[in-house]
């Protein structure tokens, strides 16, 4: 606890308006991190955007109240909150929002409030005003490889006046990671094109299509019914999805469907559909996969543009407040982006997560690739693994991926791992535990990653040579294949709920850990597996027998899902 070290200053009339503002440190970083170096003090005039968290009124509350409509266990399992009861659980506190106008008046100040509950509010300053709002010292930092400039700061404070009202101001103290697609271009294979116009009956070696996700998973054909059933893609980075590569792929892969079968588009942060956008293959992928699988059901691309703002993750923040704002959110959401972890500070990492809980709360499924980057590779420190974000995220549902089909092994990249940030849910403890007693010190992996954090992935499917239409048929590989795949299941499994009067499925964990995995196909052969440095030995776990952090509980069984929610 502070002094009130101004106290006698309310004697002074007018002087008490000019009383310094009794600042507390809020969040300080030592130094920048790795790869990012000072070339000076910002320009004083540079106007910033500066987005304020506020604390919220009852965010345990809101913890408490997703796990009871989640968990199987519960008398209130299904029973989703509405728009308003998450609203009026996780809005700020009355004497938060008068002491935050008091402060922007006082400052001369107007607010664009975010999200929905106004938790969220955002301010436009020049860096002089700023660095005097905050106590400041925001400077321009340069990235090494990347060569772009960025405005941060190493420390910031508080008024005492905002102090227990603000969470969070940000970007200040957390520096751009280079958000992740988790299939990299890169992993392209070739640019073979499909002559043959047939549908493949079954999966082969080389490709994965439709009709083999279908047979590999008892996908159905039969579209889905339900009018309010409704799946959500992701999409940042200029990752245009092209309504014509869609038709194209589904006259190769859907010749029972119609070919005009569209989704809808809905951008935010200036996402626009422009059908004259260069192809990027992770749009075309998450389209063309959950329209192609996911029959009939309402597939809708949120998207948010080219700039996702270098990885400050507003891009994230506003996908999730946009989805918040809605009657009616996507009942799946799919997203096939993220970051390290360790690039990010807990707060603001932790302030997407409890948005992600929010949105499970009203039921939506939140799905999100793992990563290709196997266990990856610690930033600060190369013999630590690096877990991946939102995957560590206790409240979303993580993707992990596999290769072949005959046997279905663990893809070599899956991402997979254990949050520094978030403690193991106890939905997970069984397994993580059983799994952490007999595997955790293979490998040489003991020492390396966090044993009591947040472990994932969850589930896994198919990631690769998955065949996108891009004026040519080529193979992409990748958890953003896995991701969609699961997507697409789930929409048809929710379909059946609705259909029988029944909730959707919602937040996935607590029913998954309890009984979910039931429906899974254990993946028990194959590794991750990456090389941090020519000098260093490959790193990763094994896929065993029951979870593991490679596949999670393995891949999704569209008939056994059935049988175990008797549908
Ligand atoms: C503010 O940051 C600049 C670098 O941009 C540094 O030279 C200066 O010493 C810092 N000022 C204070 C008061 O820390
Ligand atoms: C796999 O796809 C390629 C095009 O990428 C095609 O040339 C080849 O025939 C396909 N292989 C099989 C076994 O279907
Ligand atoms: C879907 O619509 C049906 C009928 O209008 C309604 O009973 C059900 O509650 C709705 N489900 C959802 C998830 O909105
Ligand atoms: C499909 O939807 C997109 C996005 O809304 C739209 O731009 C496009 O014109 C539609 N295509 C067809 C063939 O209807
Ligand atoms: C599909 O979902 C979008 C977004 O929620 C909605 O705007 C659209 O009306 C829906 N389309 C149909 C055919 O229900
Ligand atoms: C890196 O982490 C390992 C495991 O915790 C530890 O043994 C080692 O001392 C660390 N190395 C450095 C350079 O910090
Ligand atoms: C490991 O995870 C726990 C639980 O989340 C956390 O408290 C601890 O700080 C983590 N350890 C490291 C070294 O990050
Ligand atoms: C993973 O498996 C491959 C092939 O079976 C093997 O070469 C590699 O060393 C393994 N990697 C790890 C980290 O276990």
């Amino acid at each position: 606890m502070l002094a009130k070290t101004f106290l006698p200053f309310v004697f002074l009339g007018l002087v008490c308006a000019m009383a310094p503002a009794n600042f507390r440190v809020h969040e300080k970083l030592n130094a920048a991190p790795q790869g990012f170096t000072s070339v000076g003090p910002a320009s004083p005039e540079q106007t910033i955007t500066l987005r304020l968290a506020l604390a919220q009124d009852n965010a345990p509350g809101l913890v408490d109240a997703l796990y009871s409509v989640s968990d199987p266990a519960s008398s209130k399992y299904g029973q989703h909150l509405t728009k308003q009861e998450v609203e009026d659980l996780v809005s700020p506190k009355s004497d938060t929002k008068d002491a935050i106008n008091a402060w922007l008046q006082e400052n001369g100040l107007t607010a664009t409030t975010l999200s929905p509950a106004g938790d969220w509010i955002s301010i436009q300053v020049p860096v002089s005003k700023a660095n005097e709002l905050f106590d400041a010292n925001f400077t321009t930092f340069t990235q090494g490889d990347a060569g772009k400039n960025v405005v941060r700061t190493l420390s910031y404070s508080l008024p005492e006046v905002l102090q227990g009202h603000v969470d969070l101001v940000h970007p200040t103290v957390s520096f751009p990671s280079y958000i992740e697609l988790s299939s990299a271009p890169k992993q392209k294979r070739s640019f073979h094109s499909v002559m043959q116009r047939n549908p493949l009956s079954a999966c082969s070696t080389t490709n994965t299509t439709i009709p083999c996700l279908q047979e590999l998973y008892g996908i159905p054909r039969t579209p889905a019914t339900q009018k309010n059933n409704s799946l959500g893609v992701t999409g940042f980075f200029g990752n245009n999805a092209h309504t014509d590569f869609l038709k194209v792929f589904l006259e190769t892969y859907r010749p029972d469907m119609d070919p005009n079968t569209n989704y809808t588009f809905v951008g935010f942060d200036g996402g626009v559909n422009d059908p004259t956008a260069p192809s990027v293959s992770e749009g075309e992928l998450d389209i063309q996969y959950t329209v192609g699988l996911a029959t009939n059901v309402n597939v809708t691309y949120y998207f948010g543009g080219f700039d996702i703002h270098d990885g400050d993750l507003f891009g994230f923040f506003d996908e999730i407040n946009f989805l918040l704002s809605l009657d009616n959110p996507p009942l799946v959401l799919t997203t096939s982006y993220g970051s390290s972890e360790s690039s990010l500070t807990f707060d603001l990492v932790d302030k997407a997560c409890q948005a992600y809980a929010q949105l499970g709360a009203r039921g939506t499924t939140i799905l999100f690739a793992a990563g290709d980057s196997g266990v990856g590779c610690g930033r600060t420190n190369q013999t630590l693994f690096s877990p991946m974000f939102p995957s560590d995220c206790p409240f979303v549902t993580s993707v992990g991926g596999t290769q072949s089909f005959s046997p279905e092994e663990a893809w070599i990249h899956s991402g997979g791992g254990f949050s520094n940030y978030y403690a193991r849910p106890s939905y997970q403890d069984a397994a993580v535990s059983a799994w952490l007693a007999t595997h955790g010190k293979e490998n040489g992996n003991e020492g390396r990653f966090n044993t009591s954090g947040r472990a994932f992935p969850d589930i896994a499917a198919k990631a690769d040579n998955f065949l996108v239409y891009e004026g040519i048929f080529f193979p992409v590989t990748g958890t953003s294949a896995s991701s969609p795949t699961v997507g697409s299941i789930l929409a048809l499994i929710n379909d059946r709920l609705l259909a029988k009067g029944r909730s959707p499925l919602g937040f996935l964990n607590p029913w998954l850990y309890a009984k979910g995995h039931k429906a899974f196909t254990d993946i028990t052969i194959g590794n991750s597996s990456i090389q941090c440095s020519s000098t260093d030995a490959p790193r990763g776990f094994k896929a065993t027998k029951g979870w593991d952090p490679v596949t999670g509980f393995g891949t999704p069984n569209f008939h056994k899902l059935l049988s175990l929610l008797h549908l």
